[in-house]
């Protein structure tokens, strides 16, 4: 996924960081935003945060060092002491999440930036009203998320949460538009992404199939329907991407 978005971006972030000195990364992942990160700014020192470890087999920079810690605990960082906050792809996992936009805040100095990115985890279709395949798989998918108190519609609410803030003195978004159908777009980079998005979220589905069982509302027959609508060459659904990027006051 992160490969697939730098190559739409062709850059870490269109927020213009200059030369950031302490950068924190929350919900690393496999680390490859952070490495990238370190090896862009070399005398920066990165911090990884997540409550997973790192890949072992990940080859990390000598200034990116990694932190286990759970979001949902008091932040073990002094305040005021990042140039960059960096969180992707996190606070739909997040139950509460409005409630993280200070305590975000809370960690950048005065004109640092918050990086903060997220999916609006619904399928739109530009043309047709959403299928019978899809709406069945929402609705098991919803209740599962409602069940952890945590929004899949959060990408879309994340530039109105940051500006209402009053945190920052300036808050930018794009929305990068992930397509489930090639044909919806003649750029090969939104191609690659919308595959990639398609690829992990059948993933994020399948898990919960495993995980809760038919009792989580998403059946190997509602998984077939929604893989029928979704690689529909009729059809023109999509996947929103929010990329927000806010300074703080
Ligand atoms: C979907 S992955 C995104 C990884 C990475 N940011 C990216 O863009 O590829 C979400 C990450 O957030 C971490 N995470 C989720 N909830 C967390 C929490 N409460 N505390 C710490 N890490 C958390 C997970 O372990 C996982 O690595």
């Amino acid at each position: 996924m992160h490969h697939g978005i730098a190559r739409y971006l062709k850059k870490l972030t269109h927020a213009p960081l200059n030369n950031p000195s302490r950068i924190l990364e929350l919900g690393s992942g496999t680390g490859a935003w952070s490495v990238e990160t370190a090896t862009t700014y070399p005398e920066a020192e990165v911090v990884a945060a997540d409550m997973s470890p790192l890949p072992e087999t990940l080859t990390l920079p000598s200034n990116v060092k990694y932190k286990q810690m759970n979001f949902l605990d008091p932040f073990p960082f002094h305040p005021g002491t990042f140039d960059v906050v960096h969180m992707r792809f996190v606070m739909i996992h997040l139950p509460k999440p409005d409630s993280y936009i200070r305590r975000l805040a809370s960690l950048l100095r005065p004109g640092g930036w918050l990086l903060l990115e997220d999916v609006n985890h619904t399928l739109l279709d530009a043309h047709k009203p959403i299928g019978p395949g899809v709406q069945a798989l929402y609705r098991g998918y919803r209740q599962h998320m409602r069940k952890q108190d945590v929004d899949p519609g959060v990408g879309a609410r994340l530039k109105k949460m940051l500006e209402t803030s009053r945190e920052f003195s300036e808050v930018n978004e794009i929305v990068v538009p992930c397509y489930m159908n090639p044909k919806s777009t003649k750029d090969p980079a939104l191609q690659e992404l919308g595959d990639i998005l398609k690829f992990s979220i059948d993933g994020v589905y399948v898990g919960i199939m495993d995980k809760v069982g038919p009792a989580g509302g998403i059946t190997p027959e509602i998984l077939r329907g929604w893989r029928r609508e979704v690689n529909d060459p009729e059809r023109d659904l999509r996947i929103d991407m929010h990329l927000t990027w806010s300074r703080k006051l």
